[in-house]
């Protein structure tokens, strides 16, 4: 095996992904179908998420199911992995993607609105990976997880309001160290990714002058692609990373530097 398949090659693996029917989850998955494994999709959108599974197949060559599944609901993230269990064989590793945003002043903000954000952004990911770390350790398995923060977990964005946004981020930092260090003695690798501002569906609908000045405030000078995120989560996926975990890795042109 070339050394640079030997470092990032994921071959042989289940990952499952959720979020992955479009923007950053859909774009990741399809690089991590293009280095060897198969995939399993967990997304809100069912019938978008079968629509990118059969396309990545298709693509790739590699096996790729989808299910409808909301990361707000325990009792179907958990029957849905006994489901992709069934299916795939197994699961091996984690991409907890899966995440909502809300721009409104914190005065005009109703309480469902910001439950509804923390919900989906917070107790989803810890939704997903309680799921996950449970079927790992009830299987003795080792894995790795990578959770999807933001850069709003450290900076707090501008001009856009948008603090159920940024709350929620943060905490999803300070889970994946928590659960970094609750389960490093069962081989189970937590990190996340913290991404500046990616044009996706997510981003796409905000005011121009808005996005204009977002490219102004990064040092690069523009807003990323999806796939520049792909590397950062098979890199920690991988076994190359088999000494990180609890890490924030930042991918935002530079923006939370200056
Ligand atoms: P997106 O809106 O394009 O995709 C998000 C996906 O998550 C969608 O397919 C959606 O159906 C799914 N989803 C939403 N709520 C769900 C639920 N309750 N259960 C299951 N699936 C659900 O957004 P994007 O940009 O791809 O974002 C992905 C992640 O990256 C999110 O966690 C987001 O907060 C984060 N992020 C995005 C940035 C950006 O600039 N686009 C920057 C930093 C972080």
């Amino acid at each position: 095996m070339d050394m640079l398949k030997k470092l990032f090659s994921l071959e042989g693996k289940v990952v499952l992904i959720t979020g992955g029917a479009q923007g950053i989850g859909k774009a990741v998955a399809e690089h991590i179908a293009a280095v060897g494994a198969d995939l399993v999709i967990f997304d809100k959108q069912g019938e978008k998420a079968q629509a990118a599974a059969k396309a990545i197949s298709k693509e790739y060559q590699r096996k790729a199911i989808a299910f409808e599944v909301d990361v707000t609901k325990p009792e179907e993230i958990a029957a849905a992995i006994e489901k992709a269990d069934a299916e795939m064989g197994k699961l091996d590793l984690l991409f907890n993607n899966a995440g909502i945003v809300l721009q409104k002043p914190v005065v005009d903000l109703e309480p469902n609105e910001w439950l509804k954000v923390i919900d989906v952004n917070l107790n989803g990911i810890f939704f997903v990976a309680q799921a996950f770390g449970r079927y790992l350790i009830s299987r003795n398995k080792e894995g790795a997880i990578v959770n999807t923060a933001s850069m709003s977990g450290t900076i707090v964005n501008y001009p856009q309001r948008q603090a159920s946004y940024n709350t929620s981020k943060a905490a999803v930092v300070q889970l994946t160290k928590s659960l970094a260090v609750e389960w490093a003695d069962k081989g189970i690798r937590v990190n996340c990714i913290s991404p500046g501002y990616i044009f996706t569906e997510l981003t796409s609908f905000v005011r121009e002058d808005w996005q204009d000045l977002w490219k102004e405030l990064t040092p690069t000078k523009r807003m990323g692609k999806p796939e520049e995120l792909a590397g950062a989560v098979i890199y920690l996926l991988s076994d190359s990373a088999s000494f990180a975990t609890g890490t924030d890795l930042i991918i935002d042109g530079g923006f939370t530097i200056v």
